[in-house]
């Protein structure tokens, strides 16, 4: 069994925020900032908060294919900045966009930045399970509200937006085959802090992160779950045409594609542009890249998620 991709769009905060706008604000410079990352610039959302993007980048993704937004039997939200803990993001996408509530699921899954690779898993198997047709699948951030502007190791590496992809069951269709795992981080390796159990714990919900802990470990796991989602494919990463990773640096990403001796050119990237959007990075960079015509559909592809949990996952499928 398969997957078709039927539509893809996306959605970027209203305020592009500069390099050098934060070099203004915070000891950092634009050079520091593009050589340890490859970033120039992020968009920054004032007004809208992440079920907000996560409407625009729905309502594009069925503007763009002419597709009709009734036809979603489910909505997965990906995001670990919700508006609310409940209701989720999904349920207030479905509301906003004013779907059919006697046909439709929706729910979110938190998994930081994998949890794009996760949504599309599960809704993989959904598909498969053939009680549902037609599943949205959106990764939305709007990661400005949890950072401290303040802690120039974080705040220069995010930026907010969301993707959106619409995967259809379908029988003559190439599989889509994902590896999804979690390796549990008691340690505070990245955190953003929930509600806790005693009011006197309570701390601001910021996120704060061992910014070479999670290098180190992103560097490890990609070629690996990579090898493994081939594996279980039964392709190899070479005949791949592209490979979208998880726009977290520009550095871990050439150098996962090195390590495999894999062509940069296959790989996507657009965190020159956006930064790291977590889980909306992926639907983002396919849905920008399909635009700027450096990707297109029919081409095989594999996308890799890494991140808090700490999880990471792959999937390979036809776009
Ligand atoms: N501007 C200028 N200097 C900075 C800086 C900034 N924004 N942030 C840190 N520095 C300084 C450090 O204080 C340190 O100074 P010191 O040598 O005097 O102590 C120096 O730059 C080197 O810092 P270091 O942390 O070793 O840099 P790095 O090369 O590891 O890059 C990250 C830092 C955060 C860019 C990098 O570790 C990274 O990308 N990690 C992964 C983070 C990530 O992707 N998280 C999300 C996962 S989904």
């Amino acid at each position: 069994m398969g997957i078709k991709v039927s539509a893809v769009g996306h959605a970027l905060g209203e305020r592009v925020l500069t390099n050098h706008e934060l070099a203004q604000h915070i000891d950092t410079s634009h050079e520091w900032i593009l050589e340890r990352t490859g970033i120039t610039q992020r968009y920054i959302s004032d007004h809208k908060n992440t079920s907000d993007l996560g409407t625009q980048a729905l309502k594009n993704a069925c503007e763009r294919y002419n597709l009709d937004p009734q036809s979603i039997d489910a909505i997965i939200v990906a995001t670990m900045t919700p508006d609310h803990f409940t209701p989720s993001t999904a349920s207030l996408i479905q509301a906003k966009m004013g779907l059919n509530p006697l046909k439709i699921m929706a729910f979110d899954v938190n998994v930081a930045c994998s949890g794009f690779v996760v949504g599309l898993d599960l809704a993989s198997a959904l598909l498969e399970s053939k009680r549902f047709k037609r599943i949205a699948i959106i990764g939305a951030e709007v990661f400005s509200k949890i950072l401290d502007w303040n802690d120039r190791t974080t705040c220069i590496l995010f930026g907010d937006g969301a993707g959106a992809m619409i995967i259809d069951y379908d029988e003559s269709a190439p599989p889509c085959v994902c590896v999804n795992h979690s390796e549990g981080d008691l340690d505070g390796t990245l955190r953003a802090c929930g509600v806790p159990l005693l009011q006197e714990d309570a701390r601001p919900l910021i996120l704060s992160m061992q910014g070479k802990d999670v290098y180190r470990f992103a560097v490890d796991v990609i070629p690996s779950v990579m090898q493994e989602c081939a594996q279980k494919a039964k392709l190899t990463l070479e005949s791949l045409d592209h490979v979208i990773l998880h726009q977290a640096n520009q550095r871990i990403m050439d150098y996962a594609m090195k390590r495999l001796n894999l062509d940069l050119s296959k790989s996507i990237s657009n965190i020159a542009k956006v930064g790291n959007t977590s889980a909306a990075s992926i639907p983002l960079a396919i849905s920008m890249a399909l635009l700027d015509g450096s990707l297109h559909h029919g081409e095989s592809v594999m996308v890799v998620g890494f991140g808090g949990g700490l999880s990471y996952g792959a999937a390979s499928f036809t776009l």
